[in-house]
């Protein structure tokens, strides 16, 4: 079976998909820095699956030592989940994510071109959309970005159609993802934010577990049903399973190809918050508060491609997903 390098593969997103890679029949080598995740994820996803992996801890900044990756395993595709994610973050330390992000893909492609590794499967998301389009947001729809996080996403994006444009032999997808939450099954692993928690989802769990007061909920005056922001939560596990298909097209397709990765349906922080309820059976206190710079009203995916490409659909509910982060919450409340 084709060995499958997985950049950042003990973070939140990437250690799902070591599972069902591995579950898949992939062997998954593992390289991540563990600059926001720790190497226990292994051992949990070894546990998990009943199979083993291969796990390096190295810098995307540093070249040899991913040279030393390729040279040591014939890597037959890359899924490329490594980089700096927290858009507050990126607005105030830009270079670190430019070259965090955009030096680190670009040194990953060039130890890929040297080893004949052309087939690769890129963590982008829905930030692409920008702040003009309406949803649902189909592939063909222009990008932008309000951030630098957003930029870096926008730039790879480019970067690689560039690559595949110049390099016939190259096969890209690039997942958009929309708002990834839950957790596995079994709470071995899930989503483990250091500090204070940015998204939602992290930020409740917190609240329910005591150790934050109440949620502030931004913005209560958004033209939605509620008036509260919309998005379109999508089962970690989901998404995770949705890497597989995509490799599985990028093995067999040469090209460049843009896919959003999201369930087709939106829900306001007020029904999260619901749903959350009755998964830990607590009260989550909350108090609306000003809108958050930089947020929209609605974002949610058009799915159809993902389905048409690949016969890819998400499955879980809102509830199951709320369900899943609890399990993981409560087993694991200081994190890993
Ligand atoms: P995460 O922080 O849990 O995982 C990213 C991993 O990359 C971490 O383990 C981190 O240690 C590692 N990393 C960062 N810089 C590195 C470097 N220079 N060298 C090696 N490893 C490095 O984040 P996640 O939520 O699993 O996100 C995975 C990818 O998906 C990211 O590219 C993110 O931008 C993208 N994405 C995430 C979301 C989301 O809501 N979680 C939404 C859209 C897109
Ligand atoms: N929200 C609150 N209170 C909070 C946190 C969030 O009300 O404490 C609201 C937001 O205003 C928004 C919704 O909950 O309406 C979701 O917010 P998140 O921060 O969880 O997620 P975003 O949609 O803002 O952004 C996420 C990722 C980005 C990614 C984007 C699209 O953080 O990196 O999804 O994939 F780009």
């Amino acid at each position: 079976m084709n060995n499958i390098l997985v950049t950042g593969g003990t973070g939140f997103i990437g250690s799902h998909t070591c599972v069902e890679l591995l579950e898949a029949g992939y062997n998954v080598i593992v390289m991540d820095n563990l600059s926001n995740s720790k190497e226990e994820s292994i051992n949990r996803i070894k546990t998990i699956t009943g199979r083993d992996l291969k796990f390096y801890k190295a810098d995307m900044l540093n070249i040899s030592e991913m040279e030393q990756i390729f040279e040591e395993n014939q890597i037959d595709a890359v899924i490329h989940f490594a980089g700096l994610k927290a858009v507050g973050e990126s607005v105030a330390k830009p270079v670190e994510y430019y070259n965090n992000n955009i030096t680190g893909t670009l040194n990953l492609i060039d130890v890929m071109r040297r080893h004949s590794c052309s087939t690769f499967v890129f963590s982008s998301s829905a930030t692409v959309y920008g702040v003009t389009n309406k949803a649902p947001y189909t592939e063909d729809m222009p990008t932008s970005a309000t951030n630098p996080y957003g930029y870096t996403k926008v730039m790879i994006e480019q970067i690689l159609r560039d690559v595949c444009v110049a390099d016939p032999s190259w096969s890209v997808v690039a997942l958009r993802y929309f708002n990834p939450i839950g957790a596995h099954h079994s709470g071995l692993i899930g989503e483990n934010p250091n500090g204070i928690p940015n998204n939602l989802i992290p930020y409740i769990a917190q609240v329910a577990l005591g150790k934050l007061e109440k949620l502030s909920v931004y913005g209560n005056d958004y033209p939605t049903p509620d008036g509260t922001g919309v998005r379109d939560y999508i089962h970690v596990a989901d998404l995770a399973k949705g890497h597989v298909y995509a490799l599985r097209y990028a093995f067999e397709h040469k090209n460049f190809e843009p896919v959003n990765l999201g369930t087709g349906k939106g829900s306001s922080v007020l029904e999260i918050v619901n749903a959350y309820e009755k998964a830990c059976s607590k009260e989550i206190k909350r108090a609306f508060a000003p809108r958050r710079a930089g947020d929209i009203a609605v974002s949610f995916a058009d799915a159809s491609k993902a389905k048409k490409l690949f016969g890819w659909q998400a499955q879980s509910t809102v509830e199951q997903m709320c369900e899943d982060s609890w399990n993981f919450t409560i087993k694991n409340p200081e994190g890993l």
